[in-house]
Parts: structure tokens; C-alpha cells; sequence
């Protein structure tokens, strides 16, 4: 067996709007339009990816939250309809994907051997978390690659954010040694956005742009303080700095995805290609790739 590799790795957020907006035969609600940026950076970043084989796509998602320990998808497959709790006027979307239980296992495994708690999640009826989902559907719209789908522990809310900072990059290092094994090439998503302040409010028509702006100009600065450092390849000081941004942005990096990419891809230097930065509900999310030289034109 050839040794497997992480081929490319994204920062892919996960706001259901996006997927609303584009109105694919999955979802029941209709839209006129909506956050083209954002989707249009996705476009793209779609069409970088084609370029690549790959086998299999290894997802971190903040809505799939457990307490006890990391778990992962331990079930081949999937078929239901994902509701978002705060939006389901936005997305009922019925999904259908497979599973890589096998490389899930050896994440699983090579987890545990670093001392990390982990456990397979094998209920057949469970419910996929709508992060993992439309993460996916925005990476990969045919579904045509199994998933590895990590919840995240919460770590951050549970212990504190330096204890969410070790366990992800110690489940990073994991994840990286385990494809390494399995002899998979795999695309890691990172599900999240980045500043997170959102509106509690909504406009009549939720894809009235004119309402659309982030919630406070101390969160832009702070998401282009990221972003700046992703585009000059300064991944380790970003790490660094990770715990501030979250008190500071209220980041749904809390979750610790951004974190478990960036150790994963032993945190790189080449600069990140920024496809789209945008707001959603007056939240920051940025549609980053770490792909090789030959998808990037
Ligand atoms: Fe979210």
C-alpha cells in the first residue's frame, strides 16, 4: 500500500445561507439569491479542488458537540433530512452520504494512543450535524467522496480554550498519522467561520443584502488580522494567537477546527489562497484553501 497524504486542506464555513442561496435540489426552501462572494469563492475553490484525486474528505464540524471525549462517524451510511435548529425556514435538507468507517477507526485509534478520549459513534438513526453537511455540500456537491466527520469536544467550554488548543492539535497530529497509514489521499475542511457575533435579528426577506454587514467593526480588524496571517503563511503565530481572537471575535473557532487543520497540515507556510471573505448574519467567514501547486492556476 502507498503511503497516504492529506492533499489539500480548507477553511470551509458552514452558515446554512449559503446553501439556501443557491438553491440546490436538496434543500426545500427557495431563494432568489444571497451572499454571491461567499458562494462564488466556493466556486472556485470547487473547481481548484477537481483538479485533485482524492479519496476521501475528513471533517471537523463545532455543531456536533460532545462532552465526553472526541467521536467520530461509525456507521457506512447516512440518508435523512438535517433541519437547522435557528433557520428552518432556510434549510431542511435531505442528505445521503457514506462513511470511511475504516480510516474513522484509525483516527479513532491513533487519538487514543496520543491519550485522547475518544469513541465511535455506530447509532444508524443518528442525525448528522448540519455543519459536517453543509461543509461538505459546499466542498463536494455530488457527495461522490465517504466523509470522516470528528465532533468537537468542547473542550473550550467545558476545561478552557488552552486545553481545546492541546487536545486539537494533538487530534491533528492523529488525524495526519492515521491517513498517513491508511494509504488514503484525503482533504481536511476545517467547518467554521472565524469572527462570530451574529445579529439576533432577521430581515423579512433573509437574502436582503442591503442588511448584510458584520456586526462590529473590532471583529473585521481581527478577521483580517487572520487572514493576513494565513495569506503570508504565518500559520503557527495564527495558532498562537488563537485563544485571544476567541475571547476577543467570540470565534467559532472555539470548536478547535481551525486548530486541528492547521496542526494536521503541520502548520504551513505557503501562503493560504483566501478565495472569499464575507459576512453572514454579521458573522466573519472566510473560504480558505491549502492546496497544492498544481490545482492553483
Ligand atoms: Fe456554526
Amino acid at each position: 500500500m502507498t503511503q497516504g497524504r492529506i492533499v489539500a486542506g480548507a477553511l470551509a464555513p458552514h452558515p446554512p445561507h449559503l446553501i439556501y442561496a443557491e438553491n440546490p435540489p436538496q434543500n426545500e426552501p427557495r431563494a432568489e439569491c444571497g451572499w454571491e462572494t461567499l458562494r462564488w469563492g466556493y466556486e472556485r475553490l470547487r473547481r481548484d479542488l477537481a483538479a485533485l484525486e482524492l479519496d476521501v474528505i475528513v471533517v471537523l464540524s463545532p455543531h456536533w458537540q460532545t462532552y465526553v471525549g472526541t467521536h467520530l462517524l461509525g456507521v457506512p451510511a447516512f440518508k435523512s433530512l438535517s433541519v437547522d435548529p435557528i433557520f428552518p425556514h432556510l434549510f431542511r435538507y435531505h442528505y445521503e452520504l457514506t462513511v470511511d468507517v475504516e480510516l474513522a477507526e484509525a483516527v479513532h485509534d491513533a487519538g487514543r494512543a496520543a491519550g485522547l478520549e475518544m469513541k465511535m459513534m455506530r447509532n444508524p438513526d443518528f442525525r448528522v450535524d448540519y455543519g459536517t453537511i453543509v461543509s461538505c455540500h459546499l466542498v463536494r456537491p455530488d457527495w461522490a467522496l465517504p466523509i470522516v466527520s470528528i465532533s468537537s469536544n468542547r473542550a473550550s467550554s467545558y476545561y478552557n480554550v488552552d486545553v481545546m488548543q492541546e487536545q486539537a492539535k494533538a487530534l491533528g497530529r492523529a488525524t495526519a498519522e492515521a491517513i498517513r497509514a491508511s494509504g488514503r489521499r484525503a482533504l481536511l475542511l476545517s467547518s467554521c467561520s472565524l469572527s462570530h457575533r451574529h445579529f439576533v435579528t432577521e430581515s423579512e426577506l433573509p437574502e436582503d443584502m442591503s442588511r448584510e454587514h458584520i456586526t462590529h467593526h473590532g471583529l473585521y480588524l481581527w478577521d483580517m488580522e487572520l487572514l493576513r496571517m494565513i495569506r503570508s503563511g504565518r500559520t503557527r503565530e495564527l495558532v498562537d494567537v488563537m485563544p485571544e481572537f476567541i475571547a476577543q471575535a467570540i470565534g467559532e473557532t472555539d470548536s478547535g477546527a481551525l486548530t486541528w487543520l492547521l496542526s494536521a497540515l503541520d502548520y504551513p507556510e505557503v501562503p493560504g489562497e483566501v478565495y472569499a471573505y464575507g459576512t453572514v448574519i454579521g458573522t466573519g467567514n472566510a473560504v480558505v484553501g491549502w492546496l497544492p501547486e498544481e490545482a492553483r492556476r
